[in-house]
């Protein structure tokens, strides 16, 4: 019996990949719904190829409920959740509450949202296999060994296209600069991200709710090649890593077909060429997001959502224009500043992001004026 696949965020850099991947392994794999936003004509021809019909194949933008009506699918067996934003959030909590595998790309409503998603994971048979390649990683690493063997784990960054780079040097740096990551190739929003280091605070944050480990047991270094993707500790200080090149249909096969690994050697090293791997440690005075990150993960309660909802308006802001690089951290950090609570419901949480992105709005508007 083939595996049903339902694809929010269909249109975009992972949702594509995932296509390219099933479309690999038809007769394992068959698509039952898709969704997108903006992008409806490509939604159509994917729909078309994949034999996906009209009524399943839904732009998320026309219809609030789509993505998490298509999550609960009944023939759906596993649900990839690449959607960007917190608009993620209900298909997470719907995929989980269904008792559907989620293969979870976005990161973003486990972040704002982590002990909602952990009831809704606790309620029934739903289970996250990551597909961030971070924590598809560790997944991969935490495999070696027991859970209380586990010393620490560690995220891997790029670094980004700024790193080594001054917070002088960076206060011109331009939208055009920022996305021109050196390793990866990913949507805007999650390029931005990665070249503020935000990213690694939104990993960081990920990682605990993932695998119930303290933020002190999590850390994070510079590994500018994108081979080494995570890597875990263990207490007779034994560190296991997981390896490979630096493409997304490696962790999206696992998390489709896991146990199982996807028959395609989409990570395949060649050693012959592959030269030197290196590490530093990140530059957490100059890439102020991963120490707010840290630091609101911490903090818990709506802290990470309130840090999460800020961050994607700062982010759309540089992206239109309309403030600076360094600005994103300013604003993230005011926004901040001015309060977190609980997040013991989904009320809280959509509240917290609500009432974050109208003051992140405000930060903007004040900066983008003067
Ligand atoms: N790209 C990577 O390599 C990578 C790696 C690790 C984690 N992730 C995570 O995966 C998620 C997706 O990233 P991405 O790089 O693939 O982003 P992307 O290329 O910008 O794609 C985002 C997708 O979400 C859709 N979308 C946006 N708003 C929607 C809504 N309200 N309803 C339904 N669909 C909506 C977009 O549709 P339209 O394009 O049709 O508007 C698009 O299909 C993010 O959370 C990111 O952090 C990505």
């Amino acid at each position: 019996m083939s595996r049903g696949v339902v694809i929010l965020g269909s249109t975009g850099s992972i949702g594509t990949q995932a296509l390219d991947v099933i479309a690999r392994h038809r007769d394992e794999y068959r698509v039952v719904a898709l969704a997108a936003g903006r992008n409806t004509e490509l939604l159509a021809e994917q729909a078309q190829t994949f034999g996906v019909p009209a009524d399943l194949a839904r732009s998320g933008l026309d219809d609030p409920h789509a993505l998490a009506e298509l999550a609960a699918h009944p023939d759906a067996d596993v649900v990839l959740n690449a959607v960007v934003g917190f608009a993620g959030l209900p298909a997470t909590i719907s995929a989980l509450e269904a008792g559907k595998r989620l293969a979870l790309a976005n990161k973003e409503s486990l972040i704002a949202a982590g002990p909602v998603v952990a009831k809704a994971r606790a309620s029934g048979d739903g289970e996250i296999i990551p597909v961030d390649s971070e924590h598809s990683a560790i997944w991969q690493c935490l495999r070696s060994g027991r859970p209380s063997e586990v010393r620490r784990i560690l995220l891997t960054a790029s670094g980004g296209p700024f790193r080594g780079r001054s917070a002088a040097e960076l206060a011109t740096v331009t939208r055009a600069d920022a996305l021109k990551h050196p390793t990866w190739t990913m949507g805007a929003k999650i390029t931005i991200d990665s070249s503020t280091l935000m990213n690694k605070g939104l990993e960081v944050i990920e990682a605990h709710e993932l695998f119930g480990i303290d933020f002190d047991d999590i850390d994070v270094v510079v590994h500018p090649q994108s081979i080494i993707h995570g890597m875990v500790e263990f207490v007779d200080g034994a560190t296991i890593a997981q390896m490979s090149m630096p493409d997304m249909r490696l962790p999206i096969g696992l998390a489709l077909g896991a146990p199982e690994r996807f028959p395609e050697p989409f990570g395949a090293i060649d050693w012959q060429t592959l030269g030197a791997l290196t590490f530093e440690p990140p530059d957490l005075a100059t890439f102020r997001c991963l120490a707010l990150a840290y630091a609101a993960g911490r903090a818990g309660g709506t802290a990470p959502a309130v840090l999460s909802a800020a961050n994607e308006v700062a982010v759309s802001a540089f992206l239109d224009e309309r403030i600076g690089w360094t600005t994103i951290a300013e604003v993230v950090a005011e926004v901040l500043d001015q309060g977190t609570g609980n997040a013991d419901e989904i009320a809280d949480v959509l509240d917290a992001d609500r009432v974050a992105r109208g003051r992140a709005a405000v930060a903007i508007d004040r900066r983008s004026s003067t």
